[in-house]
């Protein structure tokens, strides 16, 4: 039985759940439209469909909600989240978002010009759309290695170097984005040296570097974990090494920042910082709260330095590893290693049977809700159409939120439709919208 690690903390406040009946998912799946979106979130028990603002505030972030300044301007919660930002990032210019799309906005629409090329590990689908909206052209050059989902290569979030090499000569490339971790590459790590060689060469060839570091602590101590020679180095000296790299940062910070919502970019580059700050007024609110309220940013300056601390990480890890390693054992293709916020089946080798345009992965993810009311998200061709190289379901843990017998209900509910897979039908979209359709469209039964 693999080991399930014990949580650094006891629970105060709770939140009830309930399981609806057999019947009552089957309806609302229909009147859902088969888009797990729109199913109320009264109605799922095990909510695994993001770990995105639906992380557990500890109590000191809750006590830091009510000390927030909700003046307009140059709040005192804006210099204590500017602070804590500083001190994460190693960086001196902090622009404050709503929440991680909204930087990616502003980067596109400052960096980025119609026919520019952005190369990346793997982009997040809405810093994809971001960069197309501008007319921009996004690549993404996950490693070799991280084709073969069951190998245990410990960081098969890196991009190809070779690859990029050949593009940065083949023609000009403007940005360069990694995400740490790569989320729809399976949430894997990307390792110190690969950040660093990376942003070396994409410099050299005129290009920004630009790291995603929505989930950088969870990267980090996975790179503590993984590499010989970071073993006793602090994770939020790791953070900053790997940001050392960069040119400018974005974060979401309903991820590692354990927040509700929010965001920021920061750099070190005075004049970029205020080309974003310009962009900033007119879409996102004045320079010191950039759409939050005072409130949301003292949670956020807390939660930065909650989300390095190595007692949480350690758990944090654990308990995706837990997941993961029992769902292997039932027999489910998983990426290996687990990565840092999710568990990511490969519904394409497990549904052999349901082709790539009837979406393996929502028909996994549609029966996980109709057998356990568990809700997860399918990162495949319904998310990425032809962009997809893998047909993934992702269940992704909020932070701090589920226990043991929390995971154990979904693997119990995974290991009863494993054994009736063969089943499984597939499903066809009857309707779209022309953006990020996933979260939109309208699904039958094929
Ligand atoms: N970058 C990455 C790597 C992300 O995973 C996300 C969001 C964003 C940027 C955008 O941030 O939601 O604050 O606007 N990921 C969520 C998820 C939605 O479920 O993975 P946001």
């Amino acid at each position: 039985m693999p080991e399930y690690p014990i949580e650094p903390f006891r629970i105060k406040s709770v939140e009830p759940i309930e399981l609806p009946s057999p019947e009552e998912r089957d309806r609302l799946l229909r009147e859902a439209a088969y888009n797990l979106f729109k199913i109320p979130a009264e109605k799922v028990f095990v909510d695994l469909l993001t770990d995105s603002g639906t992380g557990a505030m500890s109590q000191e972030q809750w006590s830091a909600l009510m000390l927030g300044d909700e003046s307009y301007a140059s709040a005192r919660s804006w210099y204590r989240f500017e602070e804590a930002v500083q001190e994460f990032t190693g960086m001196p210019h902090v622009i404050p978002v709503h929440q991680g799309r909204g930087g990616e906005r502003i980067i596109a629409s400052v960096l980025l010009k119609p026919g520019d090329r952005v190369v990346s590990n793997t982009l997040f689908d809405t810093t994809r759309a971001n960069i197309e909206a501008v007319g921009a052209e996004g690549i993404d050059i996950p490693c070799p290695e991280s084709a073969d989902i069951a190998s245990d290569y410990p960081f098969k979030g890196n991009i190809d170097l070779e690859r990029l090499r050949e593009l940065l000569v083949e023609k000009p490339v403007r940005l360069l984005i990694l995400t740490l971790t790569n989320n729809t590459g399976g949430g894997q790590p990307v390792s110190p040296e690969n950040v660093a060689e990376a942003a070396r060469m994409a410099r050299e060839a005129g290009a920004k570097v630009m790291l995603d570091i929505c989930r950088i602590a969870e990267n980090a101590y996975l790179v503590k974990e993984r590499h010989p020679d970071y073993s006793d180095r602090p994770v939020s000296e790791i953070v900053r090494e790997m940001i050392s790299h960069a040119d400018l940062v974005s974060m979401s910070a309903k991820k590692d920042a354990i927040a509700n919502i929010g965001g920021f970019i920061a750099t070190g580059d005075e004049d970029l910082a205020q080309r974003f700050r310009a962009q900033l007024i007119l879409w996102e609110g004045f320079p010191t709260y950039g759409g939050m309220p005072g409130r949301d940013m003292d949670a956020i300056a807390r939660g930065l330095r909650e989300g390095v601390s190595e007692s949480y990480l350690a758990y944090r890890i654990g308990q995706v590893r837990y997941l993961a390693e029992r769902l292997r054992e039932i027999g489910y293709p998983l990426i290996w290693p687990p990565g840092g916020h999710a568990v990511y089946i490969e519904a394409g080798q497990l549904l052999p049977h349901i082709p790539k345009d009837r979406f393996p992965g929502q028909a996994l993810a549609i029966e996980l809700y109709r057998e356990g009311a568990v809700r997860t998200i399918e990162v495949g061709s319904l998310m990425f159409g032809e962009h997809a190289t893998h047909e993934f379901v992702r269940l992704a843990l909020p932070r701090r939120v589920y226990t043991k017998a929390h995971l154990d209900w979904v693997v119990e509910t995974a290991r009863r439709i494993y054994e009736r897979r063969n089943a499984l039908r597939g499903y066809r979209i009857i309707w779209e919208p022309p953006v990020l359709r996933h979260f939109l469209c309208k699904m039958e039964p094929a």
